[in-house]
């Protein structure tokens, strides 16, 4: 499973990039807004160091729109993946960027049909949002499932990127379903380290090891 990180804090990129646990980033509007950077001269810096895809996303809402501003943030770098919505607009500019030879990540998925649909417009990724169909009591899980099935059963190509996660267990279960790429917030890749059972027996080796009076170096 590759990692993406969401983020646009450049810090916490490169923190977890010497961990080996950054396989690429997303972005969105909101988290652009909550870094307080200018947009294109944040998304430069994280491609700059960050060698795998680097998603932008546009915010126009017509397909003429979106080319013009999927066109401008590509020039960024050849490691971007334009983020369009999925809307049939969307899924224009999905098809008409991939043809043009860009990456093309397709968000704001919450059914399978919509999933299908991305994959026939040529995505290179699809964003099924886990986390919000949880917030309204629907199973996020179920539909990476689904997503999965369809795309296997056919050979699509088009990679499932599980987003909207909001803990580990949704990093864990997606891995199982076969997901082929999660983003997260880097509070919860970090929080994937803790185990209590880790912290209490670190804690009596230590105990033990004093006990000895030796040291290693
Ligand atoms: C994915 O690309 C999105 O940026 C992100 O996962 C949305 O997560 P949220 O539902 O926690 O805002």
């Amino acid at each position: 499973m590759k990692f993406f990180v969401d983020t646009a804090e450049v810090d916490d990129i490169r923190e977890l990039s010497d961990l080996g646990m950054v396989d690429g980033v997303t972005t969105n509007p909101s988290l652009i807004a909550k870094s307080g950077r200018d947009f294109k001269e944040v998304v430069a810096e994280i491609a700059g160091f960050v060698e795998g895809p680097v998603s932008a996303e546009t915010v126009a809402p017509d397909f003429d729109g979106m080319m013009a501003e999927g066109k401008e943030l590509a020039k960024i770098g050849s490691n971007i993946a334009i983020k369009v919505p999925l809307t049939w607009d969307g899924l224009k500019a999905c098809n008409h960027l991939t043809n043009d030879g860009h990456m093309v990540n397709v968000t704001l998925c919450f059914s399978a049909g919509q999933a299908l649909l991305a994959a026939k417009a040529g995505a290179t990724f699809i964003s099924p949002f886990i986390g919000r169909l949880d917030d309204i009591d629907l199973d996020g899980m179920d539909l990476i499932a689904d997503i999965r099935q369809i795309y296997d059963n056919y050979g699509f190509e088009t990679q499932i990127l599980a987003a909207s996660i909001r803990t580990g267990a949704h990093v864990r279960e997606a891995a199982k379903i076969g997901a082929d790429v999660m983003t997260a917030p880097p509070k919860v890749i970090r929080q994937m380290a803790s185990h209590p059972l880790t912290d209490k027996g670190l804690e009596a080796f230590l105990k033990d090891w004093e006990g000895t009076g030796q040291s290693i170096l």
